[in-house]
């Protein structure tokens, strides 16, 4: 399974983003050799998605210490702390960075050029092996589609979200590459629409069968027999299984229990994180206001409103049906059996 968009990549010394938000009106290419700047791209979501996040940040540190010059494991540890709080929710950034960290511990290189030595190793096997998770998780949540489904997902968990095909998208892509029709719904997901920016070009430059809603239609749909499944991404999976993914994701998986449309999470090991118990632990990101207010630039709402703007919600295990991970189908709380996941 091939798809051709490339979120992250390393340039030698460097770290290139595709800068999502001139998506999709242009196709621009950052190149980053400060670590600073590269915490700002994840803050301004040039570069999103839990997955993608996690490998930014893991390049992000071998950038600071080329960059700084200093490889005291104590300097390490300001960069690395720095780049751990540039967003709260997607736990695949602390993941990776601690990964890092674990590894410079292990191997105590001794000089400049063997930190850089490990710390790009480490960051190109996170990615590499995210590429690979993907494949599998396509490979899984595929089985659970057949030929001529219709599927709606929400917020962007494609190829531009991780290294490789993504993961909600990557069962798409998986499917089509497997000679099935599959018809995309595609939430437009306020507020910053990345299933409208992101999504729909996406899957329209893969050839895929995409229309795009607002969030508010998705009910509607359902109602008229028109989603046969939902398939959703993940930022943090408690160790109870529930689920933090992009605002609006909670309201969705409530209409898919209340039609009987089976509901998936697509994510990889990355995205599990056994230290929260539940979702009521996951830290959920607070944005500016004007993410409401303003539509690019233009307001559009009265001066002086209070706004209300979180990232991310919580759906509880009990309204997943199941997750696709790159080990396998893991039946949700709403999983009717515990084999197959999609009754
Ligand atoms: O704010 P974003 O765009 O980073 O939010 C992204 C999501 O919510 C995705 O669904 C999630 O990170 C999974 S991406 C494979």
């Amino acid at each position: 399974v091939y798809v051709r968009v490339k979120s992250v990549q390393r340039i030698g010394d460097k770290l290139r983003l595709l800068d999502q938000t001139r998506l999709p009106h242009e196709l621009v290419y950052n190149d980053y050799d400060r670590y600073p700047d590269i915490i700002a791209a994840i803050k301004r979501l040039e570069v999103r998605g839990a997955p993608a996040i996690g490998i930014a940040a893991a390049y992000a540190l071998a950038v600071g210490v080329k960059q700084t010059g200093k490889y005291q494991s104590d300097d390490i540890r300001v960069v690395a702390n720095e780049i751990r709080q540039a967003r709260p929710t997607a736990v695949n950034l602390t993941w990776a960075v601690d990964r890092l960290m674990a590894r410079l511990e292990a191997t105590s290189p001794e000089n400049l050029a063997a930190t850089l030595d490990v710390l790009w190793a480490e960051a190109e096997a996170i990615h590499r092996e995210d590429r690979d998770m993907c494949l599998r998780i396509g490979q899984y949540g595929a089985a659970l589609i057949g030929d001529g489904d219709t599927v709606l997902t929400h917020c962007n968990a494609g190829a531009l979200a991780t290294g490789g095909i993504g993961t909600a998208l990557g069962v798409v892509y998986t499917c089509r590459d497997q000679g099935k029709r599959i018809r995309v719904y595609a939430d437009e997901t306020r507020p910053l629409l990345q299933g409208a920016r992101l999504t729909a070009w996406e899957l329209q430059q893969e050839g895929i069968d995409v229309t795009l809603i607002c969030d508010s239609v998705a009910g509607a749909l359902m109602a008229e027999d028109k989603i046969g499944h939902v398939i959703v991404g993940a930022d943090r999976i408690a160790a109870n299984g529930d689920t933090a993914n992009k605002i609006g994701t909670y309201s969705l998986a409530l209409l898919a229990m209340a039609h009987e449309i089976p509901f998936y999470v697509a994510a990889p090991a990355s995205t599990f994180d056994q230290a929260m118990e539940s979702g009521a632990d996951i830290p959920i990101e607070l944005r500016s206001p004007d993410e409401v207010t303003e539509v690019f630039g233009s307001r559009v709402a009265p001066e002086g409103i209070d706004v209300y703007c979180p990232a991310f919600d919580i759906t509880p295990n009990e309204l997943i049906t199941c997750f696709i991970t790159d080990t396998g189908l893991r039946p949700g709380g709403r999983a009717a059996g515990a084999v197959r996941c999609n009754e």
